[in-house]
């Protein structure tokens, strides 16, 4: 057997599979869906209409559209059964282990059960992409005891998140910054929780599977819970005055700045451009700049300092507190979102499979002799 070369720690750098649904370029900063630029789809597409993309790798005629975003409306509602476990969820659990629980509790009712074969999958994505924001709503609305919201038969898909988890229509600006943001967290190559699902989609386990394993990846710090994070921090600064002596201390202590850096962007993180943009525009449409203003200078801090670059999830704190979404569910939302990058990624898996099964390089003791409890010092 020849040598084989150990990968870098953490797999830096080793091609995990291939796909034909998204690509980046991290020193140029550049990414695209399925070849179209990132900067395009956030500029004029949609989010419904980037899900069509990522599941049939083309853009949709308008018929084709108007088909997708029925499905999606009429695939809203989740079954009693979540609604019975939600109280439950809702008390006991913090909101990504609900959506992990809920997600994977959806499979006892999914009428296509436990059918593997592609149409299934097709339809079972659907039904994972529509219900989610109404999971995360309904669980947001019984913590804080207020009335379930029912999806609005009407509403595109990030409009009527917003209408779920607040009672009220959102207002256009705020339905269509939610809605590209949506868009730029849809997909990002072979990333932690995205090779969780692809792995367990390898075994020939079902979606619902794959996708409870992808939000229990996405759920760490180091992942998707970051812009969580990054809002705790903006929240702590409180002020653009204390950013500076707060990063300082925060990176003496040789701790992590939240939100920025990132494995395979060495420049601007392109999906960043957009939410700063986004950050800056809600403050000033809000009149209230504090927290676009917070991160501003904390971006200049941490470049100044670190020579690091904000990644994805730090502007889409401001952006999201703006939109009122709770600090806690910020991470549930990049699921909604991802949820359509995850869903086609497994499909993608499933139809050229081969069981991903890599080695390890043993490093411990060998030869060792076996020597019988009672004879142990
Ligand atoms: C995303 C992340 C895990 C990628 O890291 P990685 O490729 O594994 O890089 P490493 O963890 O090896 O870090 C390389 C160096 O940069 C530093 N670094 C990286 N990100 C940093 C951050 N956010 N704050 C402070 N230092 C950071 C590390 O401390 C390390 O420095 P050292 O060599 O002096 O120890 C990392 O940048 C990070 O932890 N960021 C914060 C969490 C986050 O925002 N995650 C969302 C990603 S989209």
């Amino acid at each position: 057997m020849g040598v084989k070369a150990v990968p870098q720690k953490g797999l830096e750098e080793v091609i995990a599979a291939s796909t034909r649904l998204s690509d980046v370029d991290g020193k140029q900063g550049r990414l695209w869906y399925v070849g179209y630029d990132i900067h395009d789809l956030a500029a004029d597409s949609t989010f419904e209409e980037v899900t069509y993309l990522l599941h049939n790798l083309r853009l949709p005629t308008e018929p084709e559209l108007d088909e997708l975003a029925e499905r999606l409306v009429s695939e809203r509602e989740v079954s009693p059964f979540l609604e019975g476990l939600m109280p439950t969820l809702a008390e006991q659990t913090s909101p990504m282990s609900m959506l992990r629980t809920g997600i994977s509790a959806a499979s006892a009712y999914d009428p296509d059960g436990w059918d593997n074969g592609p149409e299934a999958n097709e339809r079972k994505a659907v039904r994972l992409i529509a219900k989610t924001p109404t999971l995360i709503a309904m669980y947001h609305r019984m913590r804080t005891g207020e009335v379930i919201v029912p999806p609005h038969p009407k509403l595109p898909h990030a409009a009527n998140f917003l209408y779920m988890l607040s009672g009220e229509e959102p207002e256009q600006l705020d339905a269509a910054a939610l809605d590209t943001t949506l868009i730029l967290y849809a997909d990002h190559t072979m990333n932690a929780s995205t090779f969780t699902a692809r792995v367990i989609a390898s075994t020939l386990s079902d979606m619902f599977s794959a996708i409870t394993g992808a939000i229990a990846a996405l759920k760490g710090p180091l992942h998707g819970g970051a812009n969580e994070e990054a809002m705790k921090m903006l929240e702590e600064v409180g002020d653009p005055a204390n950013a500076e002596r707060y990063i300082k201390e925060k990176l003496g202590r040789r701790e992590r700045i939240m939100g920025f850096g990132h494995r395979v962007y060495k420049t601007e993180d392109p999906r960043a451009t957009h939410l700063r943009r986004l950050s800056q525009e809600m403050g000033k449409r809000k009149g209230d700049t504090r927290w676009f203003d917070i991160s501003a200078e904390i971006e200049r801090v941490v470049g100044q300092e670190k020579g690091l670059h904000p990644n994805v999830d730090f502007f889409a704190a401001s952006v999201y507190r703006y939109l009122n979404i709770p600090t806690d569910l910020m991470t549930p939302v990049f699921a909604l979102a991802r949820m359509v990058g995850w869903t086609a990624h497994v499909r993608e898996q499933y139809a050229d499979n081969r069981l991903i099964r890599p080695e390890s390089e043993y490093v411990g003791p060998r030869d060792q002799v076996y020597v019988p409890i009672d004879r142990r010092g």
